[in-house]
């Protein structure tokens, strides 16, 4: 049996090797003091859309929205709200390397200082939050659950998925028809 914490650590495993290549851009930049844009840019979109829309999304819209119908043990609270609260830092952090991603591309280089700042916080966080959830919380927090409402989170979250493609493409397609719009006034 699968169980819905499988696919959520699968997923993390895909995040800690996008983490150790950001790593390795952090070590370019300092070395060389530049950066390529585009390739921050791709960075920031996996961030965006793999680890906080898809992975945090299923995580928080359907793992712990199940925990909280349950009465969990107070350290499993607590965890909790702080993987959510977690959540809600690496978005922060994610928008400020964004924004300093668009100065640096206006030519504002001092840019590149916040740029690290931001890609050093998120290369720490992230595999520390991962193995809060794969090392203390993921495995308890399924004691919660009986075979069938596993089961039925498993079957929500591959749904999910199934519909977070087109929801992806369908804003891109938005966001083409508007600059499009802007380039034809
Ligand atoms: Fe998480
Ligand atoms: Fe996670």
């Amino acid at each position: 049996m699968v169980m819905p914490i499988g696919p959520l650590m699968i997923e993390h495993r895909l995040i800690e090797r996008m983490i150790e290549v950001m790593k390795e851009e952090l070590a370019f930049i300092e070395k060389e003091g530049k950066t390529d844009p585009g390739w921050i840019e791709l960075a920031v979109d996996f961030i965006r859309t793999y680890a906080d829309r898809c992975h945090h999304g299923k995580e928080e819209n359907i793992l712990f929205r199940e925990l909280g119908i349950k009465k969990l043990a107070d350290e499993h609270k607590r965890t909790m709200e702080e993987l959510v609260e977690e959540h809600r830092w690496g978005r922060r952090v994610t928008g400020r390397l964004v924004e300093a991603n668009v100065r640096y591309v206006q030519g504002y280089k001092e840019a590149l200082s916040i740029m690290v700042e931001s890609m050093k916080a998120l290369v720490e966080f992230y595999p520390r939050h991962i193995e809060k959830e794969d090392k203390h919380f993921f495995i308890p927090c399924m004691d919660y659950f009986n075979e069938a409402e596993q089961d039925a989170m498993l079957r929500e979250e591959y749904e999910f998925d199934r519909n977070f493609i087109h929801e992806k493409y369908k804003g891109i397609v938005a966001t083409a028809e508007k600059l499009l719009v802007s380039h034809t006034l």
